[in-house]
């Protein structure tokens, strides 16, 4: 990635004149099956600008709970769009379709519900997978009350890897999904946000607006570039490092919850922040996720004996 990024030949992406980016773009818009493409700086403004193009000033958003954009985009929406998101229940992170018809406002009363927001792989509850089928479901749902569809895709390639499924067949029927190079891709800085041409001159201004016009961001783009040339492989090692995780922390005694799907393992303990400062002393680190939740991610920078070192040291631990 690095000699990829030296070597990257480079343009004002503001004037859409850098080639490496167009060609990302490019590449990611068949990926994806989307008319267009467009590169940001952050999952983050993507989603946003995906926010700022479909939900109106004073409308709502309904998202599962636990999504990122109402959990940690810090009130971006309500800053930026002047939307309120609405968390509904969300099993693993997979709504029910018909509570989420139920939940869609109609009385003058209320804020009109403009945009069905989805999150695949759900990062908080999991990084658990939404497949095709309920994905149909709830899709059909959002045309029958006349919502927008968006879905954050950040980790759609290891939804896609899980369920043996192209990335496309996951982003069929949606108005826009983004999708993140930064996290299991590996690539230094970037997402994308894949859109219908028409919205595309819209999108970019929003992303100008917010200060992610770029210059030169080809060697941004030429990392991407290669992390997308082995994905898939790469991201099955993870998701079996995964499970080899889990099963040793089953065998130690640890909550594994819920059963890995991907690239995450989630474990119930007593004191997560402690739990996690004492697994750094020992070289082994892990996000606390508030008091009792502890994740560990998987990704392609670890050794091949990764589940064992990290088994051995955390048995010390215990
Ligand atoms: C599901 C999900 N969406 C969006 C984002 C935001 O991406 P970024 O950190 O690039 O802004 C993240 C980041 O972790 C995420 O997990």
């Amino acid at each position: 990635m690095r000699r990829a990024m030296a070597e990257a030949e480079v343009g004002d992406d503001v004037y859409g004149e850098d080639p490496t980016v167009n060609r990302l773009e490019a590449t990611l818009a068949e990926l994806l099956g989307f008319e267009a493409a467009l590169f940001f700086p952050s999952g983050t403004m993507a989603n946003q600008t995906a926010l700022l193009l479909h939900a109106p000033r004073a409308s709502e958003v309904l998202a599962p709970e636990g999504a990122h954009v109402f959990e940690f985009e810090l009130a971006a929406p309500a800053m930026l769009s002047g939307v309120l998101v609405r968390p509904l229940p969300a099993p693993s992170g997979r709504p029910d379709p018909g509570a989420v018809a139920a939940a869609v406002h109609t009385s003058v009363h209320q804020a009109p519900t403009a945009l069905l927001w989805l999150e695949n792989t759900h990062n908080l509850a999991g990084g658990t997978v939404l497949d095709r089928n309920l994905t149909d479901r709830l899709l059909s749902v959002a045309r029958e009350k006349e919502l927008k569809a968006h879905l954050d895709g950040a980790r759609i390639w290891n939804a896609a890897v899980a369920l043996k499924t192209p990335p496309a067949a996951l982003a069929a029927g949606f108005d826009s999904v983004m999708v993140s190079l930064s996290k299991g891709l590996g690539a230094p800085v970037g997402s994308v946000l894949l859109l219908p041409r028409a919205l595309l001159p819209e999108a970019r201004r929003y992303r100008k607006v917010m200060g992610g016009g770029m210059r030169q961001a080809g060697v941004l783009a030429a990392a991407a570039l290669v992390a997308l040339l082995d994905w898939e492989e790469t991201l099955a090692r993870d998701h079996a490092l995964a499970q080899a995780l889990a099963e040793g922390f089953a065998k130690l005694g640890l909550a594994v919850d819920p059963p890995p799907e991907t690239n995450m393992v989630y474990l119930r303990v007593e004191d997560a922040p402690g739990f996690c400062r004492r697994l750094e002393a020992v070289g082994v680190r892990a996000l606390p996720l508030g008091e009792d939740r502890v994740r560990f991610v998987t990704h392609r920078d670890l050794p091949e004996d990764a589940a064992r070192l990290a088994l051995a040291r955390i048995e010390q631990v215990l």
